[in-house]
């Protein structure tokens, strides 16, 4: 299994392209379930789990050519990243096997398309994962109200609407991405209108939401917490540009206030970033938007400990918690770290404590008492954005950082030791 080793202490400077976004692109690509004609995707990111994504929709059937990208050094859609095409013309099966459906949590994203372009689906449960239960009753009980029938048996969910969906009046008592989601999937070729209550904010869903209206749906409430879906007959091809990653931007520009570098994130977009940008500009990190991104650099000397909770988009995002107490370890004076999204999201706390921190978890919430310094180790990756916070704890650590089970990493962050080394890390990746 691959490691990073990184040698800690170069501040980085330079310019970081922030790649198409995974979290938007995984169910963009799912919606290419519900249209007989090509959905055209451009800005996608070459990563693991868009490899697994187009293995689950090709067993489904779909035909899939991919194009460019910075790997076959082609840049086809003129923004560095990959172009694929996806044409669902007929379904080959409506099964979601656990072997792949395990190997990553959205391949639940297929369940909503899938029930409603063929009638019925066969979606493996998840199952648990690294930082939680992550249940999907929500997914579940929303199909139910627009009209399917949910089985679970041998560890797979049955939805079956053999006349089609029905719209329908859907609150979600707790805030779900991936509900949201798969719902407005769903709705989209459901019979008359669904709303979608207390919908979850983030811009991955208004960007499916962009994608979905492209491709002939009727939807209403963009960015709001309120959807509203007409259903339509059919939907069309369509072509449509994922957006930027926020969670890699907000990544990078925690790299460079750890480091006391100087950044310029092409292609971030500071509306997807707000939260994040106001507790760095609270931390002492000055950030400035310019007509290519943002330019992230320390304000003056060493940064000062804040109180961040994480919370649904516009909120400060979980998948920016590790990295931020990375951060927050290396600051002067304390910082309250309290996760209300996901439990046991903490795995990275041991290892950050590992090469130096010092953090106390209660609950919920973790206390980091920032150190001046912090100290290479071995550490290892346990989760996507765990493991990225130790890279960043190993870029301004006195000696070597070795990461262990990087494939972690892999799902989520695009050329990252390429786009690290290329602005002064000293990063390198030792495959076995
Ligand atoms: C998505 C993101 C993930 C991010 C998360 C929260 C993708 C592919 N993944 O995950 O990176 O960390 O949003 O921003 O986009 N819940 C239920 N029942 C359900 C569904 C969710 O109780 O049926 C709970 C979860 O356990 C969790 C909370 O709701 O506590 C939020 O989860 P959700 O927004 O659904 O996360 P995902 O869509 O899985």
């Amino acid at each position: 299994m691959d490691q990073i080793r990184v040698r800690g202490g170069r501040p980085l400077t330079g310019d970081i392209r922030i790649s198409g976004s995974k979290n938007a692109a995984l169910p963009l690509m799912a919606a290419s379930l519900l249209t007989d004609q090509t959905l055209t995707l451009t800005n996608l990111p070459h990563l693991n789990d868009i490899t697994t994504m187009a293995g689950l929709l090709a067993q489904h059937g779909v035909d899939i050519v991919l194009n460019g990208g910075s790997e076959a050094g082609g840049h086809t859609d003129g923004q560095g990243g990959r172009v694929l095409e996806l044409t669902a013309g007929k379904l080959a099966s409506s099964r979601a096997p656990y072997d792949l459906v395990r190997k990553m949590r959205a391949g639940v994203l297929v369940l909503g398309p899938l029930v409603a372009r063929a009638g019925e689906a066969e979606v493996s449960l998840p199952g648990g994962c690294a930082i939680g239960t992550r249940p999907v009753d929500l997914h579940l009980k929303g199909l139910e109200q627009l009209g399917a029938t949910i089985e679970l048996q041998d560890g797979y969910i049955h939805a079956r609407a053999p006349h089609g969906l029905t719209g329908a009046e859907i609150v979600f008592p707790t805030v779900s991405v991936g509900a949201t989601e798969n719902l407005m999937m769903a709705a989209v070729l459901a019979k008359g209108e669904t709303r979608l209550v207390n919908a979850a904010r983030e811009p991955e869903i208004a960007d499916l939401a962009a994608c979905l209206i492209r491709m002939g749906a009727a939807i209403t409430g963009l960015g709001s917490d309120t959807l509203v879906i007409y259903g339509v007959d059919r939907l069309h091809g369509a072509r449509h540009a994922v957006i930027p990653d926020r969670i890699e931007a907000g990544t990078y520009a925690m790299a460079a206030a750890i480091t006391d570098g100087h950044l310029n994130l092409v292609g971030a977009k500071p509306e997807h970033l707000r939260a994040v940008l106001e507790a760095l500009a609270q931390a002492g990190v000055e950030i400035s938007e310019t007509n290519r991104g943002l330019s992230v650099k320390r304000a003056n000397g060493r940064l000062s400990g804040v109180d961040v909770m994480t919370e649904p988009f516009p909120g400060f995002p979980t998948d920016l918690q590790a990295q931020m107490m990375a951060l927050m370890a290396t600051a002067e004076g304390a910082s309250m770290i309290t996760e209300s999204i996901f439990e046991n999201r903490f795995m990275h706390v041991p290892e950050l404590m590992r090469m130096g921190a010092n953090i106390n978890v209660h609950g919920a919430s973790a206390l980091v008492r920032g150190q001046a310094g912090l100290t290479g180790a071995p550490v290892m990756a346990t989760d996507l954005r765990a493991s990225v916070s130790l890279v960043l704890a190993g870029l301004v650590a006195e000696g070597e950082t070795l990461v262990s089970r990087v494939y972690h990493l892999d799902r989520g962050y695009e050329l990252i030791e390429e786009k690290l080394s290329a602005c002064g890390a000293d990063i390198e990746r030792i495959s076995d």
